[in-house]
């Protein structure tokens, strides 16, 4: 499969190069500051107020200890804990009425709420699953970190073993779990970071637009104005986020297609796949899989490992190869 690389040299970078700047200057961005000020205060006591929902059950020790003890005296827990294993590979086929030509069949793997470091053997296990694949380009759509608090070192571990396993350039953008302080070594590691910033993806002479912005979620320090700074108009846009929860904006913003996760699908769902809880201010419809909101096409995935604690029931983990098509 043919390997792309973004413009080399081009002013086009200007854009990604002075989100790397900015992150090497927290103090210059607002955007930033706001959201380390709230890193701060994101502890486990969180548990209502803040961020676009009241209820934040990831931040709850109690309610995984009190699950956790639910499904031992049940027996599902180890069940449970062997489906979060279990990492389904899908594809979606998505066509985009202004998808440039030499763009037709052109695959971007996305991995979403990956959260590394839920136990010892997960990001192995992660990255057996995509080392085999093949695509163009990779995107990650946030959520290394199991916990939203405490020590990024094992989340970090994880995404270097990651790395390995991905081919060519890997671009992100951090979800309600990370932390600023994990950005300097995924740069460092080989990920590139959209931070309210855009990336023009080149082939045979044609491009479209990468534009990735920060947690639209519990931080809420989402810029798609400026992400879309450098971007012309008329152009394939693909947005990534963590959330589904700017469907409105990105649709006004003239986004083609938007990749995103956080919900996990609700992670416990009943037989048939219902969402008990999908965490987010959005459609229920939004929750999972493909959707359209106006011109906007969307793709809301499962996720690829769990929160809160590392077990799944009727809704299997995922990562997803979304093969882009002209009509
Ligand atoms: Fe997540």
């Amino acid at each position: 499969m043919k390997r792309l690389m973004p413009i080399n040299g081009s002013d086009d970078r200007t854009q990604l190069t002075a989100g790397r700047e900015v992150l090497a200057d927290y103090g210059q961005d607002e955007a930033m500051n706001r959201r380390k000020a709230l890193e701060r205060g994101h502890s486990d006591t969180r548990v209502f107020g803040g961020g676009k929902t009241f209820f934040h059950p990831e931040n709850s020790r109690l309610s995984a200890s009190l699950l956790r003890r639910l499904l031992k005296l049940t027996g599902m827990l180890d069940r449970g804990r062997r489906n979060a294993m279990d990492i389904a590979v899908r594809e979606n086929l998505v066509t985009l009425p202004r998808l440039p030509k030499s763009f037709d069949g052109f695959t971007v793997l996305q991995i979403s709420d990956l959260h590394l470091d839920s136990r010892p053997d997960f990001a192995p296990c992660l990255a057996e699953v995509v080392a085999p694949l093949e695509y163009d380009l990779c995107v990650l759509t946030g959520d290394y970190r199991f916990h939203t608090q405490g020590d990024v070192r094992p989340a970090l571990m994880g995404l270097s073993l990651l790395r390995e396993a991905l081919n060519g350039d890997v671009y992100a953008v951090l979800g309600n779990h990370d932390s600023s302080d994990m950005i300097p070594d995924m740069l460092t590691m080989g990920y590139e970071l959209l931070y309210n910033a855009s990336v023009p993806i080149q082939r045979d002479g044609q491009k479209i637009y990468l534009v990735g912005v920060d947690d639209p979620h519990f931080f809420q320090t989402d810029d798609l104005e400026k992400a879309l700074t450098a971007v012309p108009e008329g152009i394939t846009r693909m947005l990534l986020a963590h959330s589904p929860e700017i469907y409105r904006v990105a649709e006004s913003a003239d986004v083609d297609f938007m990749v995103c996760g956080h919900t996990h699908g609700g992670q416990i769902a009943l037989p048939g796949g219902k969402v008990l809880y999908k965490n987010a201010r959005c459609p229920s419809r939004l929750a999972s899989g493909n959707w359209q909101y106006g011109s906007l096409k969307g793709y809301t995935s499962v996720g690829a490992g769990s929160s809160l604690l590392d077990v799944r029931f009727n809704c299997q983990p995922e990562v997803v190869l979304h093969r882009l098509h002209c009509p």
